[in-house]
């Protein structure tokens, strides 16, 4: 894995090479992995996310007319928009490949519809944040994105500001309608914390990772096909059921409340709000747990999260469940879950740091045994959010 520093003099060279100065500016923004609090940052509910040590890093230098200017390093490919008139790129040959800058073509829209005032940018953008394993690349392109404007036209714009506009872009010019949560850690995480963030309020609370634990993530390899048709439909039954128990947001609902009018739900619908409803909850406990150093309780609500999740969010796949179980048979495991939208991606899991090792032995053998794929493994830090640096 390449560091960030690595990533860095990758960024200034590529820049120099394809633009033949020296960047005015690097930033980096980080993806993500979420401990708990799956699938509840839009229905208004708590999220406990952690910006991890894989960033997107863009080297990037102002420009004196209207034009945008993007290198990506990694895919080898250029892209160039004039900020006047900025349109999505079709996916597929009709984009001519180029749908990768739909993320910074969004940033750059919804900076200028905000108000604020930029002008035309060259970048070089790299990075190491896995593509489609459900560790928010996308997410970190667009904050980096966000954050280079920040940087390279002084922009007064907050953290939570640009983690808002960033998710605006995605919601409104990429087409998912995601949360807030991925943009939000990405922009404001904190080294050694994970992020209790309220999806309503936008405030957050800094809760520290216990020495003696690493934060592993196994990547199943599937990428995440349905993801965005199936991620919209979860979201228009949570609205569903808002609406049926005349509440602005299932937030508004705690699990007595719940199981008292449960019945007034059809069947499916009911499902998706149980599972939204509890893990709401399962977020507060599981915040207390992790700041009275029980760690044994942690685990436990991660389990729970995930086969509430398996069975009634119905986000989750075989080579997920292949893998929790798989982590679940290795001493010094506290808990292990899906994380992130589900349907292939990443399980995130809480291990003793000196099982780690043994983790990582363990759980690739029975993965690939019963799965025939080749798990990614790796320990992850808690780092912070978007930066400069250089
Ligand atoms: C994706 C979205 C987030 C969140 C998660 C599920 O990562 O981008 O906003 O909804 O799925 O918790």
């Amino acid at each position: 894995m390449p560091s960030l520093e690595k990533l860095k003099e990758q960024a200034v060279v590529g820049f120099r090479e394809a633009f033949g100065r020296k960047p005015d500016v690097v930033v980096a923004a980080p993806g993500r992995v979420n401990l708990i609090g799956e699938h509840t940052d839009y229905n208004d509910g708590f999220v406990l996310p952690v910006a991890i040590d894989r960033q997107i890093v863009v080297a990037a230098a102002r420009r004196d007319d209207r034009l945008v200017r993007l290198r990506s390093l990694d895919l080898g490919s250029t892209s160039e928009y004039t900020m006047d008139r900025i349109e999505p790129i079709a996916r597929g040959p009709a984009g001519s490949g180029q749908a990768w800058s739909n993320y910074e073509r969004g940033v750059t829209l919804m900076l200028q519809q905000a108000g604020y005032q930029i002008g035309g940018v060259e970048a070089a953008i790299t990075g190491d944040v896995p593509i489609g394993a459900g560790l928010s690349s996308s997410a970190a392109v667009e904050v980096a994105t966000a954050y280079m404007f920040r940087q390279l036209y002084e922009l007064s714009l907050s953290r939570v500001e640009l983690a808002v506009l960033c998710q605006k872009a995605e919601n409104e010019f990429v087409g998912m309608r995601c949360g807030i949560m991925d943009q939000y850690i990405s922009a404001l995480g904190q080294r050694d914390h994970a992020l209790l963030i309220d999806c309503r309020s936008l405030d957050y609370e800094l809760v520290p990772i216990p020495s003696g634990v690493a934060i592993i993530v196994c990547d199943t390899r599937v990428q995440r096909g349905l993801v965005d048709s199936e991620y919209n439909a979860r979201r228009r039954e949570c609205e569903t059921g808002a609406r049926l128990l005349g509440v602005p947001a299932l937030r508004d609902i705690d699990p007595e409340t719940f199981a008292r009018r449960a019945h007034e739900l059809p069947e499916v619908t009911r499902r998706r709000c149980r599972h939204v409803v509890h893990e709401n909850q399962r977020v507060l406990d599981s915040v207390a747990a992790l700041r009275a150093g029980d760690l044994p309780t942690f685990g436990t609500l991660m389990y729970d999260s995930h086969v509430s999740l398996r069975d009634d969010y119905e986000v989750s796949c075989r080579q997920l469940d292949v893998m929790v179980e798989a982590a679940r048979r290795v001493a010094g495991v506290y808990g292990a879950r899906m994380t992130g939208a589900g349907f292939g991606g990443c399980t995130v899991n809480l291990v003793e740091v000196g099982q780690a090792e043994a983790f990582r032995r363990q759980v690739a053998a029975e993965y690939s045994r019963r799965t025939g794929l080749q798990a990614s493994i790796y320990i992850c830090a808690a780092e912070d959010g978007a930066r400069r640096v250089l």
